[in-house]
């Protein structure tokens, strides 16, 4: 609730939307107290559950009845005597005459007289007979069964289709986190509810059973004809959420690195030859943790398998992670470099997770970052370890901070820590900002810490909370024992103090540096940065500890990312000015935040801002590092959206961009055009933005010989990536010849034999030439490229295709893309539906269609994703950027409000697009005038 009563939008809104949510939320309050006593949303405390055993049998012969029985005894540790014993299930049919309670020491008969439901919670209360008495333990066995659902939740069923046969192939598998263990079986599910599991699955012979331990044996199986038991080993101490388990007829591919664990990477059988890549690389990355960590990884085996139906990118349950196809398949001849890359990125993540998550876990979901911050920032150590030659380090940190700068820019944002009291909550908070600001916050220490101590506080925060859970304050414990050891701190600070400003609080800084250059000094004062201008000066209030580096032009020291001073706060977070001395003289510029460190922007008075684009634009930019001028563009650009700057400036700067040949500064570029011009666009002066953008790509489309295929030549991978975003841009902005040559390379294709098996097509350019072609084409080039989607084997070409065909500038073509990808015919998975949806709506065709068709269709589409409601909430992303008039904006808003029913679960991706909206609207009243003006004076 306190969530949005900190909503301040213009025109009353907040009164609306508080209205609405108070009265859903008032009505369920009232019908659950006459059900249920106890309704706190957490368990009780008084049992701790100590050991679990679990046997599942799984039926996948019947596609009309998919299914699984099972029975779970958990040993129950009583703490508090009680009469009840609480635990989560979730739309299980128990056969309750069939439960048993017994006292492990047989002291006391005792017996269950009644159970209750309270469907708000998913709790299932077994009142007893006899009071539970502290100190005992007890074993409750419960006889249950289910469908094997096609929810992508809990333990759920997934498919293929046989080349050979073509016939529908089943298997099944789970997917826990965060809350729906409960859908699988009864249980404690709560992260902090740590116990060993003992698996047993029942299945047909034809199949392999995979669990997160090794097996034990195999037994025959009397109760079904040609059925075994497949007994696994017990597993460590884990919380609920990682527990996995799966029954399929995948192929698999074994690797091993000396003295390490057993290592396998499974597929369906036509996909195995796609697993060496993620084969070869996985158990280089484990190795490389082990050594970081100083903790060997602790289980026997670990298998990651690709499942073809699957939410999330991946899981990473304790030895069997799991992953959609794409994040874990490789093809040498379909897949390109950043494919690649997202594999090595996402099975570094995952394996990450084995240490942070798996072996040291949050003790609640509030502090969800310590998870998958690590995870985000850790994988970025793992690939930059095993492919330096990626530079992945700096795109990720960068990519991560232009996601943040957006993201937290927002009122309605929240903090990186976060009370979650609802299991719908929990969901939402797997966003960017636990990832993404969270690894950003992680990699702002690392710097200013420094290597020894980082790891070392990191070290012994792991080895003290092996097996065992932690909150963020037992991470800042250890990390402050390491600074001080290492004297990387003055002992007068603390890290708590200093990283609870960063993640207990909303949003970041921006720090204005007003130089005097008389006194060779400059005072900083900060404040929140925000994107919506009509935000009070009141609400901007906040104070970060800030680690400041800074460099000047006469030092050109950008390898010291040590701090050289610290903008501090008071107890209170008052804000002090801070005032840095020694600084040089008029004719010099100083910069802050080397290396992009930390997540701040900065604003200079005007002349440091000319001074560094002097040294920008007559060629000496490289003397700058490549993050700060990345940093540089952003900030200029975004300084300029808000009012704070002028668009001259920022537009002067960019100026430098013609002979700028690296992969960031123009990453930095494209993200922040990109959204100008999904504005610009939609006016009248697009035509010079338009001829700005041309004038501004071609010099370096035609230095990497535009769609050429010059691959083979280009021996820095990052030139890889930034030859496909700068013929990517230069076909959107017809620059030279680029949609000519795009369009001769899908001829070629559409004349071969054999499309599906040999493409002409450079891989690195693919994207390109599909869209652009599509763009250009007709609907007989639609038609060839869904043939090819029909009949890849790849996921990663797939997802090409299907951003693709959302290109056309067809009307009827894109609206029949849109019925066909929620139609029921399977034709594209549902997990992959809200790819060739975004790719409908972020066309400016395409956009009006589909704002119809979701605003048409919301009840239909919310019962399609339900209750993968983070899906959906991907489909406001399209919407937030291209809404620009105040009057669309209303409608939109109207909607919202009558639609709630419909919406729920995506209230915070509601807020976060009717305020991007609104920041549109008032970018366009503000700043459409001024930038057509500073574009024409540079054309
Ligand atoms: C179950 O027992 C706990 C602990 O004694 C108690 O707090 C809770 O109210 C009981 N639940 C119900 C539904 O009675
Ligand atoms: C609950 O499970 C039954 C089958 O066991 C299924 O038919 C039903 O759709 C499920 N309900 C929900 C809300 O998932
Ligand atoms: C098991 O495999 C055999 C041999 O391939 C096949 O004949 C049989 O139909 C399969 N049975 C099931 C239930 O899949
Ligand atoms: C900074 O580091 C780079 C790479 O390690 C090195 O090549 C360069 O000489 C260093 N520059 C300074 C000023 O120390
Ligand atoms: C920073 O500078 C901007 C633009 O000059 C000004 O609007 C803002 O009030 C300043 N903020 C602080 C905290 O001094
Ligand atoms: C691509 O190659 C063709 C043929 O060699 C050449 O005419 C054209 O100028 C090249 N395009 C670019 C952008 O380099
Ligand atoms: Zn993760």
């Amino acid at each position: 609730m306190v969530f949005w009563c900190q909503v301040v939008f213009g025109f009353g809104m907040q009164l609306i939307l508080l209205l609405a949510v108070g009265l859903v939320l008032g009505q369920s309050a009232q019908t659950l107290a006459s059900e249920a006593k106890y309704n706190y949303f957490r368990l009780p405390t008084a049992l701790r559950p100590q050991k679990y055993d679990l046997k599942v049998t799984t039926h996948l012969d019947n596609p009309k009845d998919l299914r699984f029985e099972a029975t779970v005894k958990i040993l129950i540790e009583v703490l508090e005597n009680t009469k009840n014993i609480t635990l989560h299930a979730k739309n299980l049919t128990i056969a309750e005459d069939d439960i048993i309670l017994k006292d492990t020491q047989g002291k006391k008969d005792n017996c269950v007289q009644s159970t209750e439901i309270n469907t708000h919670h998913d709790f299932y209360v077994l009142n007893t007979c006899q009071e539970l008495e502290a100190g005992s333990v007890y074993e409750l066995t419960i006889p249950f069964a289910s469908e094997l659902n096609n929810q992508l939740e809990g333990y759920y069923r997934s498919s293929y289709k046989d080349p050979v046969t073509k016939r529908k192939r089943w298997l099944s598998i789970t997917q826990f986190e965060p809350a729906s263990a409960r859908a699988a079986f009864p249980c404690f599910d709560e992260p902090n509810y740590k116990a060993p599991f003992i698996v047993t699955l029942g299945y047909h012979k034809n199949y392999t059973g995979l669990s997160n331990m090794p097996v034990k044996k195999i037994t025959p199986n009397d109760q079904f004809p040609d059925y075994v038991w497949c007994e696994f080993e017990e597993s460590v101490p884990m919380s609920t959420y990682l527990l996995a388990y799966s029954v399929n007829d995948f192929s698999h591919k074994p690797s091993t690195l000396p003295n390490s664990a057993l290592f396998r990477t499974w597929a369906r059988p036509n996909a195995i030859d796609q697993c060496d890549y993620a084969a070869e690389f996985g158990p280089k990355v484990l190795q490389y943790y082990e050594q970081l960590f100083g903790i060997k990884f602790p289980l026997p085996k670990i298998d990651q398998i690709a499942v073809p139906d699957f939410s999330a990118g991946a899981m990473e349950n304790w030895g069997l992670v799991t992953y959609r196809e794409i994040a874990l398949l490789y093809s040498a001849s379909y897949s390109s470099l950043a494919d690649k890359q997202r594999v090595a990125s996402v099975v570094a993540h995952e394996l990450a997770h084995q240490w942070f998550g798996n072996l040291v876990t949050m003790k609640w979901w509030t502090d969800l970052w310590l998870n998958e911050g690590f995870a985000t920032y850790v994988a970025s150590l793992g690939v930059e370890n095993i492919n330096p030659e990626w530079r992945s380090m700096e795109q990720e940190s960068l990519g991560n901070m232009l996601t943040i700068f957006r993201k937290d820019a927002l009122e309605s944002s929240h903090p990186i820590s976060r009370p979650i009291e609802e299991v719908a909550e929990i969901a939402e908070s797997f966003d960017q900002i636990s990832y993404q600001k969270g690894s950003t916050v992680l990699r702002m220490m690392h710097m200013f810490l420094g290597e020894e101590s980082f790891r070392f506080g990191l070290q012994q925060y792991l080895q003290k909370y092996s097996y065992k859970n932690a909150e963020q304050d037992n991470l800042w414990e250890s990390l402050t024992q390491a600074a001080h050891k290492y004297r990387a701190l003055p002992k007068s600070y603390d890290i708590k103090t200093i990283m609870d400003s960063w993640t207990l609080q909303t949003g970041y800084p921006v720090i204005n540096v007003t130089r005097n250059y008389e006194s060779n000094s400059a005072k900083l004062t900060q404040e929140r940065y925000l994107l919506n201008t009509q935000i009070a000066r009141a609400q901007r209030l906040g104070c970060w500890w800030i680690p400041l580096s800074y460099t000047t032009q006469g030092e050109q020291d950008f390898n010291n990312t040590a701090p050289k001073a610290w903008m501090e706060c008071g107890k209170e977070g008052e804000i002090y000015p801070k005032t840095i001395q020694d600084l040089p003289g008029r004719d010099e510029w100083v910069i802050f935040n080397t290396q992009l460190s930390t997540l701040y922007k900065v604003n200079y008075d005007e002349r440091n801002w000319r001074l560094l684009i002097e040294t920008l634009t007559t060629g000496e930019f490289q003397r700058i590092h490549v993050l700060n001028r990345a940093q540089l563009i952003d900030d200029a650009l975004y300084l300029a959206w808000t009012g704070d700057q002028n668009y001259e400036i920022a537009m002067r700067l960019l100026e430098y961009l013609q002979r700028e040949r690296e992969y960031l500064p123009w990453k930095s570029a494209f993200e922040n055009l990109k959204r100008v011009g999904r504005i610009v666009r939609q006016t009248p002066n697009f035509e010079y933005f338009k001829r700005y953008m041309q004038k501004l790509i071609t010099p370096i489309y035609l230095h990497l010989s535009g769609l050429n295929d010059t691959f083979s030549a280009i021996p820095e991978q990052d030139q890889v990536l930034l030859k496909t975003m700068v013929g990517n841009w230069a076909c959107q902005y017809d620059v030279e010849d680029c949609v000519a040559v795009a369009r001769k390379y899908y001829t070629q294709w559409q004349e071969e034999e054999k499309p599906d098996e040999k493409n002409p097509v450079p891989l690195n350019l693919r994207s390109i030439v599909y869209c652009t072609s599509i763009k250009h084409g007709n609907d007989a080039d639609w038609q060839f490229l869904w043939a090819r989607y029909v009949n890849s084997n790849v996921a990663a070409e797939k997802r090409t295709i299907l951003t693709s065909l959302g290109c056309s500038r067809e009307v009827w073509v894109l609206q029949r893309y849109l019925e066909m990808t929620y139609d029921s015919k399977d034709a594209i998975r549902k997990q992959d539906s809200m790819w060739a949806f975004q790719a409908v709506a972020f066309n400016e065709v395409g956009f009006h269609l589909a704002k119809t068709y979701f605003m048409d269709n919301v009840q239909a589409i919310y019962k399609f994703y339900h209750p993968i409601t983070k899906d959906m909430s991907r489909l406001l992303l399209p919407f937030s950027e291209q809404v620009i008039n105040q009057s669309d904006f209303d409608k939109f808003r109207n909607f919202v409000t009558i639609n709630r029913p419909s919406l729920k679960g995506l209230e915070q991706a509601l807020q976060q697009t009717l305020e991007t909206m609104l920041t549109n609207v008032q970018w366009k009243e503000r700043n459409y005038i001024q930038l057509s003006r500073s574009i024409q004076e540079l054309l």
